[in-house]
């Protein structure tokens, strides 16, 4: 099936001229832009303690059940794909400058990998490339290592497929992939009830993520794979490791 790839032009109305980058998929624009592409969006959402509360106060406990599956010492090269609010790059970046390895991080958005520019160690062996994550414009097997943090349930059910598709293509064979997303809660977690109607109307593709597993929109030839899977605050957060 063709994935419709269709870029957002009709948010350019709401929001102020020149605000909008005309490659900016239309998911993200049209419902994100609250969160990732409006400048003053960025200003406001760049506070980890912010990023925290959203997360009910998980983001530190998601950001190192993630960061610590790559080790302390990360060597090679490790694929970001999309920018994160908070501190979980610049702990990436430290990681692989111990491990003597290196970091590229993607995101779509211009302003987004501004921010990272802005807030990253001076330091640090973490490259920022504008790319969709739909779309890398990377060599197959190129990459040891990824990491998706809090990307998939942000994307209509395509343009997450494809995004898999595409992470598996550039991560090399026995390379591990750490997604880390929104899952179904427990029956007897008052987020099951309190969170939906929040997320169906903030975040219109989250519940795809309570209702499948994140295996079912991995390419065929994964799908019989085993996963990894870990469960965070009462099943609201998962954490998968796909082994490439
Ligand atoms: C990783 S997600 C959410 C992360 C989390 N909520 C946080 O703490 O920031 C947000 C990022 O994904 C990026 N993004 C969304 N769709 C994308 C795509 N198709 N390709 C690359 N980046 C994308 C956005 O530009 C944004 O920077």
């Amino acid at each position: 099936m063709t994935v419709p790839f269709v870029r957002a032009k009709a948010r350019a109305a709401a929001l102020p001229l020149g605000a909008v980058d005309h490659s900016v998929p239309l998911y993200l624009g049209a419902h994100y832009w609250w969160a990732y592409v409006h400048p003053k969006a960025v200003k406001l959402f760049e506070r980890q303690w912010l990023v925290n509360l959203i997360l009910w106060g998980n983001y530190a406990r998601l950001r190192d059940a993630a960061l610590t599956e790559f080790g302390d010492g990360v060597s090679g090269r490790t694929l970001q794909v999309a920018c994160v609010y908070g501190d979980l790059t610049n702990r990436l970046g430290r990681q692989a400058a111990s491990g003597g390895g290196a970091v590229d991080v993607i995101d779509v958005l211009p302003i987004q990998l501004k921010n990272l520019r802005e807030k990253l160690a001076k330091d640090a062996p973490v490259r920022l490339l504008a790319m969709d994550s739909t779309d890398l414009r990377l060599p197959d097997a190129s990459y040891d290592r990824a990491l998706i943090f809090f990307l998939l349930h942000e994307q209509p059910h395509h343009f997450r497929e494809r995004t898999l598709s595409e992470v598996l293509r550039v991560v090399k064979p026995g390379g591990k992939i750490v997604i880390v997303d929104y899952a179904l809660p427990r029956w007897w977690h008052p987020l099951r009830y309190l969170w939906r109607p929040v997320l169906a109307r903030l975040e219109p593709f989250a519940l795809d993520l309570w209702r499948r597993e994140i295996a079912d929109w991995l390419p065929a030839t994964f799908a019989n794979r085993r996963l990894r899977h870990g469960s965070f605050f009462g099943g609201l957060y998962q954490k998968v490791v796909v082994t490439r």
